[in-house]
């Protein structure tokens, strides 16, 4: 029942067509779709502005000296030298106000772009590292998820993300320090650089965390090859796969993932940004939808890959000739594989429903 109002939908309208008046409607369909993202580093979501307020706020020194200069240097080749610039930003992180702070303005961004629901990571290690109590950037991120809540209707749920290219030690006492934030932290996920850094390296500390209740997820097949991919399933026991676009370098694999609806939770922008793809034309997210895949669309960085949800969508749709049914599948997917209960998972389909039969009707 829940699986038919995309069928039984009367909007059959190509959006994609040549025409300001179609172009219009696909910009205003995106905007009021309500969107779950699945796919969000907190970190990333640190705009140049705010990192000079912090800098200042905090005493700490940047080697730009403006916003603007900042953002001259978001000019990336691969996902390492985004990598560098996003570990760099991360320093005027430091008290719990901070960590509130940054969570704050990007649940106001949700609210803007019509997210109704947010599961986001955090990579503690960034912090802990520098110093910082695991704490105090666990309390600021979920203090602020809790008022996102309360006062804007927003749902959330924290991923707490270990760093590759780190070791296993230090992801074991990650871990650890995590036990005692179960009830805010819903799983463990991987990222940072995917090539050299394979699933395998990972495989006894997702154990542990499979052990102790934690849900898991993975970077795989982002840049690195396909057999991350088939790791992150069978080693990591993953829910969803993150990024995961490399798997149209497998038929096999498309074929399984296809089968499993396993989910991706792709990040377009962030992909082109990072020269995983060179164009948006070329991005395999359309084609892998319809060769029926569980995709989703992300932001990922939106602060360093130049748009939130809304702008992941539009980039999409303006590259693509796809229908309002489509753009609604990406929504329909990511609440079929969000963490949530399944009553909510209900509910968020119901309101889908609800926005995509009333949508012409209410023009
Ligand atoms: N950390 C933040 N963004 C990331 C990405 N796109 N890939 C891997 N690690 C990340
Ligand atoms: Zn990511």
């Amino acid at each position: 029942m829940l699986d038919t109002f995309l069928e039984k939908s009367a909007c059959r309208t190509p959006i994609n067509v040549n025409g300001d008046a179609s172009v219009n409607q696909q910009t205003s369909f995106i905007e009021q779709l309500p969107k779950v993202e699945l796919h969000l580093h907190i970190e990333g979501s640190l705009e140049p502005e705010m990192m000079f307020e912090l800098a200042q706020r905090n005493g700490v020194s940047l080697p730009f000296s403006t916003p603007e200069e900042v953002k001259a240097a978001y000019q990336f080749t691969n996902l390492q030298s985004f990598l560098d610039i996003y570990y760099q930003g991360a320093n005027v992180l430091i008290h719990e106000r901070d960590f509130y702070d940054l969570t704050w303005a990007y649940l106001l961004r949700c609210q803007q772009d019509n997210v109704v629901h947010t599961e986001i990571f955090f990579d503690p290690q960034t912090h802990t590292d520098r110093g910082i109590a695991f704490d105090t950037v666990i309390n600021g991120i979920y203090s602020a998820l809790r008022d996102g809540e309360e006062k804007l209707g927003i749902s959330s749920q924290i991923i707490m993300c270990f760093l590759r290219h780190l070791d296993e030690e230090s992801a074991f006492d990650t871990l650890f320090e995590a036990m005692a934030h179960k009830d805010k932290i819903v799983g463990v996920g991987l990222d940072s650089s995917e090539l050299g850094h394979p699933p395998e390296k990972f495989a006894r500390v997702f154990r542990k965390a499979l052990d102790e209740g934690f849900l898991t997820v993975a970077h795989a097949g982002e840049e690195g090859p396909v057999s991350n991919i088939y790791d992150s399933l069978e080693l990591l026991k993953v829910s969803r796969i993150d990024h995961g676009v490399r798997c149209s370098d497998d038929e096999n694999l498309l074929h399984a993932l296809s089968n499993s609806k396993m989910p991706l939770t792709v990040c377009p922008l962030s992909n082109t940004k990072l020269k995983v793809f060179e164009r948006m034309e070329d991005h395999n997210i359309v084609e892998l939808l319809r060769r029926g895949l569980c995709v989703t669309i992300n932001s990922d960085d939106p602060a360093y890959f130049g748009g939130y949800m809304n702008d992941n969508f539009k980039a999409v749709a303006e590259s693509h000739q796809m229908s309002e049914q489509e753009l609604a599948m990406f929504t329909r997917n990511a609440i079929m594989a969000s963490f949530i209960s399944e009553e909510q998972k209900s509910h968020l389909l119901d309101k889908l429903g609800q926005f995509v039969s009333h949508y012409h009707q209410d023009k």
